[in-house]
């Protein structure tokens, strides 16, 4: 077993870090303030090969590994969050779900965009009345031979009024349950497509969240994704990948409040030295070390499984599920530390403690992860 990074690793980390402090940094007040989309930034990313981190470099990828992914999401979201979930979204939901589930054709005209960044993509699963029961869709697709019909309405659309691309899930047959759903390509500007209102939201407030709905919207055949019928499984499949990048945002989320809660304990000064030196702060830091580096463990467990072909469902949830934790409770403790100063924005400390909230409700709440961990124990 070797925990060491490969020199290739510490580079790519690097280079994400390196973009996080100089780029995503100077303007993240004010983009959190104004829910301002970071666009220009969004274009950079995918330059950077960010936007397709694991994407075979025929349809335009950077074709590398589930480490590298979490190893630039960590560094992303110790800054900014709002721009390192439009990468999550981006790579393990959409270009995901296209490279391991799409045609030729649709990885051709979809995959080989969305890889670079020229296109943005949005994953549609959730419901006004179906999130965490996702075999509940309402949003429904009627077979009419060389089409379908699309009617419903998404909620809570990472994404939503920002991109190009969007996979749709709807119901086919509801007799069927989890077998009649089906995944769809839905593209920006289709008649009968509308984007709702931006949500006002608590946190990630740089990231654009939107209801969708779909008037009989017609969708070529072509658009589906994979064989009739297997629209729940390629949603839960995606979503498991979507869970590792969930879980290296909570990490970087955990990771970067500590390390501010670190460095202002080593400069404020209480009853005669820096606080670090009285024991109440102290401890706070050996937890807030200890869990990170737990949380850490798990997220690679979870990247290194997808990279040698191993089921990752749990491994993923379990990483979610405690990075998540993790990152709550230690973003909490960080604006502690700061006292005061944790209260205003100056010190970034209070924008985190309100992105880290996203990541135990996005992409399965903490409570489906326990779901799924312990159905899969249960079975054993
Ligand atoms: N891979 C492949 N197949 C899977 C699977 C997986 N990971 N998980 C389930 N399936 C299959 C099952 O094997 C089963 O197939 P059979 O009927 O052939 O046996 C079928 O799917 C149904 O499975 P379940 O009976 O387990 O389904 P369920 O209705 O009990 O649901 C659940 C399970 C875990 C609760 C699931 O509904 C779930 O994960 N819900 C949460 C959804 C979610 O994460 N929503 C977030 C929205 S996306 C988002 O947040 C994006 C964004 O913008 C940031």
């Amino acid at each position: 077993m070797n925990f060491n990074l490969s020199e290739e690793h510490i580079m790519i980390r690097d280079a994400a870090r390196d973009f996080a402090q100089t780029e995503l940094l100077p303007d993240v007040i004010e983009r959190d303030d104004n829910q301002h989309f970071p666009k220009e930034l969004v274009k950079k990313m995918g330059d950077l090969g960010f936007l397709g981190i694991m994407v075979d470099p025929k349809y335009g990828g950077s074709g590398m590994d589930a480490i590298s992914y979490v190893l630039i999401m960590e560094e992303l979201s110790k800054i900014d969050a709002s721009a390192s979930v439009i990468v999550s979204v981006n790579n393990s939901l959409v270009c995901y779900g296209l490279e391991a589930f799409g045609s030729e054709v649709q990885k051709q005209k979809f995959l080989t965009k969305l890889a670079t960044g020229e296109f943005i993509g949005a994953f549609c699963l959730s419901e006004p009345e179906a999130g965490s029961d996702a075999t509940s869709q309402k949003t429904s697709a009627i077979d009419k031979g060389d089409h379908y019909i699309l009617n419903g309405t998404k909620n809570w659309i990472t994404n939503g009024g920002r991109a190009d691309v969007y996979l749709v899930i709807a119901q086919t047959d509801r007799d069927k349950g989890s077998h009649g759903i089906n995944a769809f390509i839905v593209e920006k500007g289709t008649e009968g497509f509308h984007v709702g209102p931006k949500e006002n939201k608590l946190g990630i407030r740089g990231s654009d969240t939107h209801t969708l709905q779909f008037n009989d919207v017609k969708i070529p055949k072509e658009n589906r994704i994979g064989e009739d019928g297997s629209g729940f499984r390629f949603a839960m499949k995606t979503l498991s990948g979507g869970r590792i990048g969930i879980a290296s945002q909570a990490l970087g989320i955990a990771a970067g409040a500590y390390e501010l809660a670190l460095k202002y304990s080593k400069e404020r000064k209480a009853f005669g030295t820096e606080i670090c030196n009285h024991q109440a702060i102290a401890f706070k830091l050996a937890d807030m070390y200890t869990d990170i580096e737990a949380a850490r463990h798990l997220v690679m467990k979870a990247a290194w499984d997808k990279d040698q072909g191993n089921n990752y469902d749990v491994s993923s949830a379990v990483a979610k599920l405690y990075a998540s934790k993790v990152a709550m409770e230690h973003t909490v403790e960080a604006v502690q530390i700061h006292g005061g100063n944790g209260f205003v924005k100056d010190y970034h400390v209070e924008r985190l403690m309100r992105d880290a909230k996203i990541t135990q409700i996005y992409e399965g709440t903490s409570e489906i992860q326990k779901i799924v961990i312990s159905r899969s124990l249960i079975k054993q």
